[in-house]
C-alpha cells in the first residue's frame, strides 16, 4: 500500500470530490488520483513540464509558488472545500503543521488530511533540514513532529499514522481515538531517538489493514 492507493481509496464514493497536493515533485502521484477537481502547488515546477501537465491533466489547477504563499493570496480556489488534502511539501515539522492547519480550515466535513513521511526509519531520514553534503538517500525531515503536535494540542482532532510508504498521517476532524501528552516546549525539544524508543504512541501507529478498519468505523 502507498499514497497513491490510500488517496484513491479516501475518495472513493465522495460525489463531485475536490483533491489538493502541496509538494507535487514531478506529479507522479497527482497524476494518479482520481479525483474530480485537482488542485496541485509546486514552487520547483520546470516550465516545460507545467506544460506537459497542463496538456495531460486539463482540468487540473496548478500553482507554482510555495504553499505560504498560495495560501497567503490564492485560497480562494479553496473555499468550495476539500476532501482530501495530501501535505507533502516542505519535510519541515513547523512548515508541515503550517501546511496542515491552512489545510483544516478548507476541509469539508468527513473531509480527510493525509500527510506523507510521518516515520522515518533512521535518524539520517529525520534530520530537521537536509545539510549541505549530507549521504544521498531518503529525506523525511521532522515532520513527525506534526503528528506529535496534533496528538497532543488538537483535542478535536483524530490522527494515525499508517506503518507504509515512510508513514502516512492520516487527519480527520473528530474526537482521537488517544493522545498523547507533550507540551508544544517538550515536542520542539524532541529528538528521532524520542521517536524511534515509542514510535507507536507517539504516531498511533497503525498496520495498514486499519485503514478500511477506521473508515467502516466512520459510516
Ligand atoms: C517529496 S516531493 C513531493 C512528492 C510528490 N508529492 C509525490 O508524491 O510524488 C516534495 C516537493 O515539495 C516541494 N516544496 C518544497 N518546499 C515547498 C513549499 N514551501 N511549498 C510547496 N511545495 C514545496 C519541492 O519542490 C518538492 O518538489
Amino acid at each position: 500500500m502507498n499514497r497513491v492507493h490510500v488517496i484513491n481509496r479516501l475518495l472513493t464514493s465522495i460525489p463531485q470530490s475536490r483533491y489538493l497536493e502541496i509538494g507535487l515533485n514531478r506529479g507522479g502521484t497527482f497524476i494518479r488520483i482520481q479525483a474530480d477537481c485537482k488542485i496541485g502547488i509546486e514552487p520547483m515546477w520546470p516550465r516545460l513540464q507545467l506544460f506537459w501537465y497542463l496538456l495531460t491533466n486539463c482540468r487540473a489547477k496548478h500553482f507554482r509558488m510555495t504553499s505560504d504563499a498560495f495560501f497567503a493570496g490564492h485560497s480562494k480556489v479553496l473555499e468550495p472545500g476539500i476532501d482530501v488534502a495530501f501535505v507533502d511539501g516542505l519535510h519541515e515539522y513547523h512548515q508541515s503543521l503550517k501546511d496542515v492547519q491552512n489545510c483544516l480550515r478548507f476541509l469539508r466535513p468527513g473531509g480527510f488530511i493525509v500527510m506523507h513521511d510521518c516515520n522515518p526509519a533512521s535518524a539520517a531520514a529525520a534530520v530537521p533540514l537536509p545539510q549541505k553534503g549530507r549521504e544521498p538517500g531518503t529525506w523525511n525531515g521532522d515532520v513527525w513532529k506534526t503528528i506529535v503536535y496534533l496528538r497532543s494540542q488538537y483535542p478535536d482532532l483524530n490522527a494515525f499514522v499508517l506503518d507504509c510508504d515512510f508513514g502516512l498521517g492520516v487527519i480527520t476532524k473528530g474526537i482521537p481515538e488517544s493522545t498523547v501528552l507533550c507540551t508544544p516546549d517538550q515536542i520542539e525539544a524532541m529528538s528521532y531517538d524520542d521517536l524511534a524508543a515509542d514510535r507507536k504512541r507517539f504516531l498511533n501507529l497503525k498496520k495498514t489493514e486499519y485503514l478500511e478498519e477506521f473508515l467502516a468505523g466512520r459510516t
